[in-house]
């Protein structure tokens, strides 16, 4: 169905695909792996029609072509769910869904847009409101979106840049199984993932890329998940936890009783307590949409807390402004790492001073200082080993492990005594989720805090000395993070009473 073949693509500092050859055959799934950095999605972007190659020739159905743009793709039946979310904020999901579609959809009424939008998601198995207004969406429910955006437009050759970073296992299964039911009608399909155990469930074939280059192409069936864990970092992981116990006592944050407003005027936290002490990983589990982002946004200044209070180091915070908040050592790490996180078109080296700027190290009275600004960019991005053809890029630029690198090298270097993390890691390839777990037991070791709230229910058994589980705004039992409670885990998530 598609053939590239030595495909090359330069940016500035860094050759992101180095004759590279794909090929994908109706009726197959070929995964692409790799680490953060290593091209995946420069080279299905190009297929796509994002970017030009600088090199290389592309076939479909045997025929050159020149895929010059997005629209010239979906005219040879290529579309592509983006790793980054891009659906248009202020408009509902049936209308982000049914937006630029070939057929007439975008004729029809709104609400013969929305049942076609319910009856298509039911078809596939990922639930949507197509009448909710997609700001009012966790980033797990706008994934779903993402995909059923794509699927909706019926292309022949499917490409999915890491498409179940953001849901749950249970809409993974589903999103698999129709996957499988495309190909065997003759569609087919790139899949771009992090995720071996994935590769093996879904794969036909699997193309592993280091540093730009396709370094090999295996049929499933001759390979396992440690073999391509090697392949992709030149190592094997390290598997098991190096969890070290928390002090008992000195409690550093209290959350009693609080509630707080969701975007779409329901309540979205109600009755919220728990507490953290210093030098412990609080670990809070749940599926995506049960209120995570609303408990991190009204920990950190950025959501009303209408009732309840939280006491911070001995004192309330609970109507203290983000700035006041992030002053008394409160770091952040939010989930959406692009739109809350970072700001995408500044160079690096801004990017790490945006909660710092203000201060007398980084500005005079009125300029920024640009030799400290500098250097603190040179050191971090040593410290932290972020990847960057230097300090002036934009930050948008980056893989995203790199980006999230950049967060929490900046998050951690103003040396918070309480740090709250939502899916650190999400997205982020074997290697650089181990250097942010290490951050994160550096940091607990220093006597940190930190709250880690994650649908990653290993990485939580991994780090966590607690857990406790979040389901529609209310915590649900707190239990010693321990494998063997997995199951009692799940059912909590799934809205069992603890
Ligand atoms: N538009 C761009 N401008 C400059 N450099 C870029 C651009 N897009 C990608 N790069 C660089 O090209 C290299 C490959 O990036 P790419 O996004 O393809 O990696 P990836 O394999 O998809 O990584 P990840 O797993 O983090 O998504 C990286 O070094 C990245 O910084
Ligand atoms: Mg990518």
């Amino acid at each position: 169905m598609v053939e590239m073949t030595s495909i090359t693509k330069r940016f500035p500092g860094v050759l992101a695909n180095h004759h590279v050859n794909f090929t994908c055959a109706a009726g197959e799934i070929h995964a692409l792996l790799g680490e953060n950095g290593a091209g995946k999605s420069t080279l299905m972007k190009i297929l796509a029609g994002l970017y030009r190659p600088d090199n290389g020739e592309i076939r479909v159905h045997g025929e050159p072509v020149d895929i010059s743009s997005p629209r010239e793709a979906l005219r040879l039946g290529i579309g592509m769910v983006h790793q980054e979310l891009r659906l248009v904020k202020s408009i509902t999901v049936a209308e982000n869904i049914v937006m630029g579609s070939k057929d007439l959809d975008f004729f029809y009424s709104r609400s013969e847009q929305e049942s076609r939008v319910r009856k298509f998601s039911l078809t596939i198995g990922l639930e949507v409101d197509p009448r909710t207004p997609v700001w009012q969406l966790s980033v797990g429910e706008q994934q779903r979106v993402e995909i059923l955006k794509t699927l909706y437009r019926g292309v022949r050759m499917l490409v999915l840049d890491e498409p179940t970073a953001l849901l749950t296992p249970q809409e993974t299964g589903r999103l698999f199984e129709y996957l499988r039911r495309i190909v065997s009608i003759g569609r087919g399909i790139a899949f771009v993932t992090h995720k071996l155990e994935e590769v093996m469930d879904v794969a036909d074939r699997i193309t592993v890329l280091r540093q730009g280059e396709a370094i090999a192409t295996l049929k499933k069936q001759e390979t396992n998940v440690q073999d391509l864990a090697r392949l992709m970092i030149g190592r094997i992981p390290e598997s098991e936890s190096s969890r070290i116990e928390a002090p008992a006592g000195n409690v550093i944050l209290e959350v009693k009783n609080i509630g707080a407003m969701g975007d779409g005027k329901r309540a979205a936290l109600n009755g919220v307590s728990f507490s953290l002490s210093k030098g412990e990983i609080l670990g809070v589990a749940g599926v995506a949409g049960n209120g995570q982002r609303e408990l991190a946004e009204a920990l950190v200044g950025l959501r009303t807390v209408s009732e309840g209070d939280i006491f911070f180091d001995g004192d309330p915070i609970t109507r203290l402004s983000p700035l006041q908040i992030l002053s008394r050592g409160i770091g952040y790490i939010p989930e959406d790492r692009l739109g809350v996180g970072v700001v995408p078109v500044l160079p690096l080296s801004e990017n790490f001073i945006l909660k710092d700027y203000r201060s007398r190290a980084f500005s005079g009275r009125f300029f920024l200082k640009p030799k400290w600004v500098e250097q603190n960019a040179m050191e971090l991005i040593e410290a932290y080993n972020i990847k960057t053809p230097d300090i002036h890029t934009p930050v948008g630029m980056l893989s995203g492990g790199n980006i999230q690198k950049v967060i929490l090298a900046r998050e951690i270097s103003r040396n918070p005594k309480l740090l709250v993390a939502m899916n650190p890691t999400r997205g982020l390839d074997v290697g650089a989720t181990e250097a942010i777990h290490h951050m994160f037991l550096d940091q607990k070791r220093a006597g940190t805090a930190i709250l880690l709230i994650s649908e990653d229910l290993d990485e939580l058994f991994k780090l966590s000395d607690r857990i406790t589980v979040i389901y529609k705004g209310t915590i649900r039992g707190l239990v010693k993070a321990d494998r063997s409670l997995v199951n009692e885990i799940g059912l909590l998530m799934g809205g069992a009473s603890g």
